[in-house]
């Protein structure tokens, strides 16, 4: 089956994660890629989960709270621009997850911020383990989307092949407000 771009990330992480890993979600939300996560990782695993609103943090712990098996989630009230700060000593951290804008059926003005945003990657790609990777799904339709598409665009233009090589998986023949997603893989 052909994956569509807001589909991909959850193929890729089953590549990747696997029993006993450490893993983030920087946007938690409705708790539907932490869910993701912590089913692989496991119960062996550490899973730490980020949002900057309260009802998302809510949300993700209603949804883990229905599957067994399951780490427990550390659920952080909080701006991922402060990645480092809430990963503390976390060391080995094998994928972090970024899936930018609004909380569908929320209000749609409290969205991801180009500024925080790209504070909150450039923290998680000195973060990721080697071999280790972070997913960027970016939304360029909504309010505000392409500005901040743009600055993380300049941030990978900026960084050193030698140390991530970055993919981006997209449809090129539909209009440029599609989502997409940044695949960054830690070479060194
Ligand atoms: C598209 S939703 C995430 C969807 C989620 N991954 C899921 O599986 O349901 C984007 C989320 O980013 C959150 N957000 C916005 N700014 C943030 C920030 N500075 N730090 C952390 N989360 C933020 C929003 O509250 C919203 O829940």
């Amino acid at each position: 089956m052909i994956r569509r771009p807001t589909d991909i990330v959850k193929t890729l992480l089953e590549d990747i994660v696997s029993a006993g890993d450490t893993v983030v979600d920087a946007t938690c939300g409705n708790g539907n890629d932490t869910l993701i996560l912590a089913t692989l990782a496991g119960s062996s695993g550490r899973v730490i989960a980020i949002d900057s609103q309260m009802s998302a943090i809510e949300a993700t712990r209603e949804k883990l709270a229905s599957s067994s098996g399951l780490p427990t989630v550390e659920l952080n009230h909080d701006s991922h621009d402060n990645l480092t700060q809430i990963v503390g000593g976390a060391r080995s951290i094998r994928v972090i997850v970024f899936n930018l804008g609004y909380l569908p059926g929320e209000d749609t003005g409290i969205v991801t911020q180009p500024e925080s945003t790209t504070s909150a990657i450039g923290q998680a790609l000195d973060l990721i383990d080697v071999d280790g990777a972070v997913f960027v799904t970016l939304y360029p339709g909504h309010a505000g989307g392409s500005e901040e598409a743009q600055e993380v665009d300049l941030l990978v233009s900026n960084l050193d092949p030698k140390r991530f090589s970055v993919a981006r998986y997209q449809w090129i023949n539909q209009s440029s407000t599609h989502p997409y997603v940044l695949i960054f893989h830690r070479r060194s």
